[in-house]
């Protein structure tokens, strides 16, 4: 891990702030994210691309962490933005966001969805399954109104971390398999007047660290693209490779430079277009991860402690599971420190416990801290992606409250919720 800054408090530095007085100042469970770090892996993916002299759009997956604050930070950057519900949509909306740069997913978006999305007109819709043709049918006519589309295929691979499996028939519940559906769905869309029909989408894994599962999605993809051109002069404008790029947790990961994504995306492109001597399409991608998730640690404060001797030292703080579900649920590991002693060595073994009444409910096992008591700060690292926006109200825990830290200046952008804000939409039945 990069070395932790500290202060002449003994405190740790985060983006320039002494994480001990923002937990003061702000409470805990706290999430802060520095956003010059945001700034620079959005720069990362949009000056890879423009080094290479390729039309590209970098949109942010905003399901990654969505607000307001976080998708103006994504509009100051030029990013485009992936939604997956109205509910992104809406926040869109509220942060400004311009429309254009929108691009729908989802793999059963309501008539209301399609709607509010064919109103605001925004950038593109990726189409799903044969059902969300037939909305898209009724609508565009209901509404004269013309949309782009891409079609999410299942290329037949999935990647996860350094594997790739590859499947003859996917398994999935998103997107056209690219043998039979892609083609029928095509042709489904070409009866549409008011579809424009840009090119493919597909998103292979999550937390990718090799380019391997890439670039063979890129070959299977341009095999359907070639026969369609060969039938009937079908050229890609846009090619969507989605998001997956892999980030650093803790020292065993390794991810590549994410200009090297880029690199072997536009190299692979590049080889199929000669290949098979095509028109170069756009080239989008839309990385969730690697955008936010090295770019924020949550600031817990340390409650109780069970000392089992001989089996295991449990620490608890006062979030877990309900503000960070991933290692519950992917057995996702994390690094921490403890914010107020790190000049302290790590000699105390302990097990990280949140407060939820579930076992599972465990942030970290085994882990080096110092040694430990009620009142410290504990610092996790790299929480920046699907932790608050996978966040839930489990044994009615308010959540968390956000911060943006930039030139050592410390912003809420997120308020912590209150107990009336749990009960806001509950009715009396007395
Ligand atoms: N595009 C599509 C169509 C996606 O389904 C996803 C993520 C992304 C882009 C962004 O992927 P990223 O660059 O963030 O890896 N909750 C899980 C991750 C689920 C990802 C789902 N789709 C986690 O916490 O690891």
């Amino acid at each position: 891990r990069e070395r932790i800054e500290m202060n002449t408090k003994g405190h740790m530095v985060y983006a320039g702030m002494d994480t001990v007085d923002l937990a003061n100042q702000y409470g805990t469970p706290l999430f802060v994210y520095d956003v010059e770090r945001i700034r620079k892996n959005a720069r990362a993916f949009v000056e890879g691309f423009k080094a290479l002299n390729v039309k590209a759009q970098v949109a942010y997956a905003s399901k990654a962490f969505s607000s307001v604050a976080m998708l103006q930070v994504a509009k100051q950057e030029g990013l485009s933005l992936d939604v997956v519900s109205e509910g992104e949509l809406f926040t869109a909306i509220q942060a400004g966001f311009p429309m254009d740069k929108v691009h729908m997913h989802g793999n059963n978006k309501a008539r209301h969805e399609l709607e509010m999305a064919i109103k605001h007109k925004i950038g593109c819709i990726v189409v799903d399954n044969f059902h969300e043709i037939e909305l898209l049918q009724e609508l565009l006519m209901e509404y004269k109104q013309d949309i782009d589309v891409l079609l999410r295929v299942t290329p037949g691979i999935e990647a996860h971390t350094h594997d790739y499996i590859l499947t003859g028939n996917e398994d999935s519940k998103f997107g056209f398999d690219l043998t039979k559906q892609a083609r029928e769905a095509y042709e489904l869309l070409k009866l549409n007047p008011h579809v424009h029909l840009k090119g493919l989408h597909c998103h292979i894994g999550s937390q990718i660290f090799e380019t391997d599962g890439f670039l063979m999605a890129i070959k299977r993809l341009y095999e359907t693209l070639n026969e369609w051109h060969v039938r009937d002069g079908f050229n890609a404008e846009v090619l969507n490779l989605g998001g997956g790029f892999g980030i650093k947790y803790t020292d065993e990961d390794e991810p590549l430079e994410l200009s090297s994504y880029v690199k072997a995306l536009v190299e692979q492109v590049q080889e199929e277009i000669d290949h098979y001597q095509l028109l170069y399409p756009e080239i989008w991608i839309e990385p969730g991860r690697a955008i936010v998730g090295d770019a924020a640690i949550t600031l817990y404060t340390v409650g109780s402690k069970k000392e089992i001797p001989n089996v295991r030292n449990y620490v608890a703080i006062d979030g877990g599971m309900t503000d960070n579900i991933r290692p519950a649920l992917y057995q996702a590991k994390y690094d921490a420190c403890v914010a107020n002693k790190i000049t302290e060595a790590p000699t105390y073994q302990a097990s990280v416990a949140g407060k939820c009444c579930e076992s599972g409910d465990m942030l970290m096992w085994d882990v080096l801290l110092p040694e430990v008591k009620a009142g410290d700060i504990l610092a996790v690292f790299s929480t920046g992606a699907y932790g608050y926006s996978m966040s839930s109200h489990y044994n009615r825990f308010p959540k968390a409250a956000v911060v943006f830290v930039e030139h050592q200046q410390a912003k809420l952008v997120v308020k912590r919720e209150s107990y009336e804000d749990l009960v806001k939409n509950d009715l009396s039945y007395e």
